[in-house]
């Protein structure tokens, strides 16, 4: 039965929506700002504006809204139901298999922006030649809005879900960036992606500025996911590993074999290159093995283990010879990165990356005094 009619006012849309929101269990403020967010995006009125026009009738959009509480009732998030979510003050679409942006991204968004700003004061490194690298773009929402804010810089984004993909290449043409975004479809941590952005970065000569926001939402967390969140891809939600970082591992070894810093990645190498699978799980549990301070015995966490699905991760990085690869850094090239860690992760992501050899090893915190941001760099 539809709730909403032609002639009711936003303001008693609103009314009415919020109230059976909070039927739901939803509480007073949230369902009143979902009740504004839904009404001014189907009515295309901005959200500051929706105050002054609440004596408009809905008209033909009491269809939409009402279909909207449905899936709402469903317990869908509202902008899968709306199609699009606000990021960075700007518009990105949404749907099912992707996941939906973030508050606590715009940190990330704003803390990279800032640290390419730096670069520039501090080093002279213009953010024209350094490329930002993004493994898991989503909905492309961090790359995309680091290139609206910077017009020459240029992304290299990998993105293994196929939906996703399609949802950061639309929202890209959209907002006028995709021809300096290139995305690739691929699972990072296989040889093909790994050889891409060594090649990309070579060919290139840019600085490499690696972000990503992983899936990194632990096993016992899981279980605990609000019933919207349910409905997001679990690929962007569960971290890899018991504790959920395991990206953030993997992000260490693939950084460190793309500067050539360490001698022993060509070993390494060797040892994953003669697995065949693709089996990101068990290279995950091979590097977990080991503590996180010691990512310096990952090659041999690897070598170690015997099973057939480590996957030929690093069969890229083998084909380099370490020497070849070290000319990065010891070009003078930089390898900066930030990543988003969820609420308990800060402290052992950093110690990951610090234990590694990573310098200016850093933690971010947000307002309510979590750490939110792991960054730092390798340079000569
Ligand atoms: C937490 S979401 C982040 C999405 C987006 N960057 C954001 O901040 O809203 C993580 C993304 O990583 C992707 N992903 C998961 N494993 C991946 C892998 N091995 N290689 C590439 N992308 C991966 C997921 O499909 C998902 O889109």
């Amino acid at each position: 039965m539809s709730l909403f009619k032609a002639e009711h006012s936003l303001l008693e849309a609103a009314s009415l929506f919020a109230d059976e929101l909070m039927r739901l269990g939803i509480d007073n403020d949230e369902a009143r700002a979902e009740a504004r967010l839904a009404l001014s995006t189907l009515m295309s009125i901005s959200y500051g504006a929706l105050p002054l026009k609440q004596e408009l009738v809905l008209g033909d959009k009491a269809v939409d809204l009402d279909r909207v509480l449905k899936d709402r009732r469903n317990r869908r998030p509202i902008q899968y139901a709306l199609g699009q979510a606000d990021f960075m003050a700007q518009t990105f679409w949404v749907g099912e298999g992707v996941l939906i942006p973030r508050p606590e991204t715009e940190l990330l968004v704003d803390f990279v922006s800032r640290r390419l700003r730096q670069l520039e004061e501090d080093l002279g490194i213009s953010h024209e030649n350094v490329l930002l690298v993004e493994v898991g773009s989503g909905s492309g929402c961090i790359s995309i809005s680091l290139l609206l804010q910077f017009p020459g810089l240029r992304a290299l984004v990998f993105e293994c879900s196929p939906q996703a993909a399609r949802f950061s290449q639309v929202n890209a043409e959209r907002h006028g960036v995709a021809d300096r975004m290139e995305l690739v479809l691929a699972d990072f941590f296989q040889p093909e992606p790994i050889d891409l952005l060594a090649k990309r970065l070579f060919e290139s000569g840019c600085h490499c500025f690696m972000v990503s926001n992983p899936p990194y939402i632990d096993a016992a967390e899981m279980e605990e996911l609000q019933p919207e969140v349910k409905h997001e891809p679990e690929l962007a939600l569960r971290g890899l590993d018991a504790d959920g970082m395991g990206f953030y591992r993997g992000f260490a070894a693939v950084l460190l074999g793309v500067a050539g810093k360490r001698t022993d990645i060509g070993s390494f190498s060797e040892a994953v290159a003669e697995k065949k699978s693709t089996d990101i799980g068990s290279f995950s549990e091979a590097v977990a093995e080991k503590k996180s301070t010691d990512i310096g015995l990952f090659s041999e966490a690897v070598a170690e283990k015997k099973s057939t699905d480590i996957g030929s991760f690093s069969e890229a990085v083998a084909k380099k010879k370490s020497t070849d690869i070290g000319r990065f850094i010891a070009e003078g090239k930089l390898v900066e990165f930030a990543f988003e860690v969820g609420h308990k992760q800060s402290v052992p992501v950093a110690e990951i990356f610090a234990g590694a050899g990573f310098q200016h090893v850093e933690v971010r915190q947000d307002l309510a005094g979590i750490g939110r941001i792991v960054a730092g760099r390798l340079i000569k």
